[in-house]
């Protein structure tokens, strides 16, 4: 794959490696210290990933939150982003991560945290739980967010749940990224958040399968608001 291993060098050899032999499908280690067959389809794009990679890098973003890791693609491009900004923090959640991916996705994020110059073992952080409960704790706690990328369950109300505990965590500038536009779930979401959320604006990339949105204001609707939005 000579175009991929050049798309993928600014992430460095270590990243790249790994995302080589994730997207070539080979068998993957999990937390087990054993080798797992992967499907073929439980993962972002290249392309996809780059994107997420990019809108981390350009905006240096440090503190970094992901709905739903499986096998870790995603997790490795946003780690690979810290690593070239010089550090930060990234979380995911996942309440399967054990019993669905057999550990493979924090089994990758702990070994490239193990060996980067700039990264550690708190850098990587893999909460066990349903994202509205883990979302909600996060709130509670304090913690603030730059990009949350939202690739958990897919049903309509699960990702527009999913949207309004982010926002929450999103401070003025901060990202939110949806995955998987061409469903009709997701699109539905985005819909609603371009009519019925003026406290974001969208952010075009060339990737028509992801939907980005900024934090340009305050969420200052009052208690009976609602704008019609088309469901597609
Ligand atoms: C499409 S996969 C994520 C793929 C990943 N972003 C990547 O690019 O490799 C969806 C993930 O969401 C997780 N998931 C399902 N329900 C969830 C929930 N309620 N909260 C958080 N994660 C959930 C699944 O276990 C699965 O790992």
């Amino acid at each position: 794959m000579p175009m991929e291993i050049d798309e993928l060098a600014p992430l460095g050899d270590r990243y790249r490696d790994v995302l080589l032999s994730l997207y070539d499908g080979e068998p993957q280690r999990g937390a087990d210290g054993r080798l797992h067959a992967i499907d073929g389809t439980t993962r972002v794009s290249l392309a996809e990933g780059m994107t997420l990679h990019s809108l981390c890098v350009t905006n240096r973003v440090t503190s970094l939150l992901e709905v739903g890791l499986a096998y870790g693609f995603s997790t490795v491009f946003l780690l690979a982003a810290l690593e070239r900004i010089g550090g930060g923090t990234h979380t995911a959640i996942d309440p399967f991560q054990m019993t669905d991916w057999h550990g493979i996705g924090v089994t990758h994020a702990n070994g490239l945290t193990a060996h980067s110059a700039t990264l550690t073992s708190r850098s990587f952080i893999w909460i066990e739980d349903r994202s509205d409960r883990a979302l909600v704790d996060l709130e509670r706690a304090g913690r603030t967010c730059g990009l949350v990328f939202i690739d958990g369950y897919h049903r309509f109300d699960d990702v527009l749940v999913d949207f309004t505990l982010a926002a929450r965590l999103c401070g003025s500038g901060g990202l939110i990224v949806l995955h998987d536009m061409w469903l009709d779930s997701i699109k539905a979401v985005a819909s609603f958040v371009r009519r019925d959320r003026p406290d974001f604006a969208e952010v075009a990339t060339a990737c028509k399968n992801l939907f980005v949105v900024r934090r340009v204001g305050e969420d200052e609707r009052d208690w009976s608001h609602f704008v019609d939005f088309p469901l597609r």
